[in-house]
Order: C-alpha cells, then structure tokens, then sequence
C-alpha cells in the first residue's frame, strides 16, 4: 500500500488525545474525531499542554507545537473522514471499552474507509479477532495499544488478530517506529499480554486493600520500593481509570471463564460511586 501521511482517530479521551499528539509531533496529518465538541476542545487542550511540556523539557523544538497543532483537524462526523482534505490510510479507533461501541465503528468505518485502508483499534483487551470479523476486511483490522501517558511510554503492543495480514502488522510495525515507539507483537488473547499480567496485579492490590492487609500507600510504596515500579498498583490503576480496570477485569473473565479474573468487589464499589481514578478526581487516592 502507499506510504502512510494521514491517520483518523476516533475518540479524544486520554488516549486518543495521546494517540492524535503522538501522530501530529511525528509529521502526519491527523484527523480526530469524537461525538462531542467538548470532548475535542478538551483533546486539542491537552495536547497543547502537552507538546508545550515537551518544549519546555527539551523534547521538542518550541517552533514545533503550532505546526503539530496545525496537523490535526477535528470532527464530529466519522463516516465523514474519508471525505476530508487527506483521506487517511489508517484510522484507528481509541472509543471507550465496550464490545458492541466498538463494533458498530467498524461497521461504519468498513463501509466509508477506501478499501485499502488499515482499520487499527487501542483496545486494550478485546479480541481483535472479533472487531475484524464485523469488517469486510479482517485481513487490515490489528490491534496498536498505546499505554498511558501515549506521548512518554516506549511501547506499542502490536496484536495480530486470526486473519490479520501480514502487511497489516508490518505497517503498523511501521508506523510505530516512525512515531519513536518500540512495538512489540503478540497474538490475539484476552488481555493481550500487557492486561493479562497487569491487571490481575491490581486487582489483587485492591484485595490487598480490602482485607485490610495494607493501606493503599503501603501497597504502592512496597511495589516502588522493593520492585522499583516508578508508580505503585493503585497509583497506576487510579491513572488508567477504575472503571477501565473493572472493565478488562470482565473481559478476561470472560474470555478464560475463570473465576481469578472475577474484579475485586472494593474496585467494582468505588466505580459505582464514581470514584474512578485522577479522572474524577478520587480514586485510592483525592486529587
Ligand atoms: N505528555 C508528555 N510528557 C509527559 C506526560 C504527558 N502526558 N506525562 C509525563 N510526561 C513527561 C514529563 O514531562 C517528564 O519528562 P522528563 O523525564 O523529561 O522530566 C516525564 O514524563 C516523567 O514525568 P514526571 O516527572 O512528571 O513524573 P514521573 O517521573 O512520576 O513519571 C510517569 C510519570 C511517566 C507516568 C511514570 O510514573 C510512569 O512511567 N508510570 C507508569 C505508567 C504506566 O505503567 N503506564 C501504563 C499504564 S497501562 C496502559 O496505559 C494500557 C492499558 O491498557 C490499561
């Protein structure tokens, strides 16, 4: 396929506001789409926030963030991306974590996206498998999650559905180095690799605090000091959101039907209370 200069992203939470910031610094025109302009004035605050933090870090030339900013368009129309200025080669989808949500963009991406366009998703734990097989293109559905904050993680997981192409995984490969990532492939599971291992450990830290053990800093402090984690457990699930937590929690306990995924009843409480993370301004931790 030609050489890829434009990408869609669809969804401007963190981590498609990360993902369009990622593309934009690294030269590509982005298109970024979301249901509300709220959402999309908030992503083109927080990559400005961003980008103007990397200046001032010496991460990027300060001449640099207007034409990052420049590169990305917004709307709210997604059947519309194929129609814009720079039709992209590769749309990927960044919506929040639930199956049918998912499914039904890559529907309407399938039938608006030239055929030749590679359709990606940042799911961080649903079957790839499954998202492609709502296409008719599962040869050009793959899996590329970022990890947050997207703008300083090296990683990119790279997950290879059932029918998956080997062109697809090579561009992505592609594109990844190109954005400075280092992408690693792995095969399609639930949780991939990078969910399946981490989040039964926070969950078992939210046992930890459940049954009274430890405090939540105690937990956090024994996995920064003894593991050398740069952020403990709780402090890293209170920044990837407990409701996401919850969520791929459900997923593997799904996809293995083994009750060890089932999430920990405190985490599932402090969802439904609205104590997800640094989003909402309380999680294990008050911000
Ligand atoms: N954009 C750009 N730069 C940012 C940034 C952002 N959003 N957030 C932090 N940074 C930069 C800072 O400017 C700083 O740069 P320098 O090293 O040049 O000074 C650097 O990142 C470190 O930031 P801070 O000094 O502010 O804070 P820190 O040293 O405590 O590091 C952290 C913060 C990078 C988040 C670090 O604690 C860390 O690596 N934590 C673990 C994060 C992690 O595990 N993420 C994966 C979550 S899992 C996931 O995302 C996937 C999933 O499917 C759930």
């Amino acid at each position: 396929m030609s050489e890829i200069s434009a990408v869609g992203v669809i969804g401007a939470g963190t981590m498609g506001s990360g993902i369009a910031h990622v593309f934009a610094r690294a030269g590509f025109a982005v298109a970024l789409c979301d249901v509300e302009q709220r959402f999309l004035d908030r992503a083109l605050a927080q990559i400005r926030t961003n980008l103007e933090r990397e200046a001032a870090k010496g991460k990027l030339p300060p001449t640099e963030i207007e034409p990052a900013l420049a590169r990305i368009t917004t709307t709210l129309d997604c059947e519309s991306l194929s129609g814009g200025e720079f039709p992209p080669q590769f749309v990927i989808e960044a919506a929040s974590e639930r199956f049918e949500l998912k499914a039904g963009l890559f529907r309407a991406l399938d039938r608006v996206m030239p055929p030749g366009a590679i359709l990606a998703t940042n799911t961080s734990s649903i079957s790839i498998t499954r998202l492609a097989a709502q296409t008719g293109r599962p040869g050009q559905v793959v899996g590329m999650h970022f990890f947050n904050p997207v703008p300083v993680m090296a990683l990119v997981e790279v997950v290879r559905g059932l029918a998956t192409s080997d062109a697809s995984v090579a561009a992505v490969r592609e594109l990844a180095l190109k954005l400075g990532k280092t992408p690693i492939e792995v095969n399609d599971a639930p949780g991939f690799v990078s969910n399946r291992v981490l989040m039964p450990l926070i969950n078992e830290a939210a046992f930890a605090v459940m049954e009274g053990v430890a405090t939540a800093e105690a937990v956090d402090q024994v996995f920064r000091l003894g593991m050398a984690h740069p952020m403990g457990p709780l402090t890293l699930a209170d920044l990837i959101g407990l409701d996401v937590c919850v969520d791929i929690m459900r997923v593997l306990q799904e996809g293995f039907g083994d009750p060890k995924y089932s999430p920990c009843p405190l985490l599932v409480r402090m969802v439904d209370a609205g104590w997800l993370g640094r989003k909402s301004g309380r999680g294990f931790y008050a911000y």
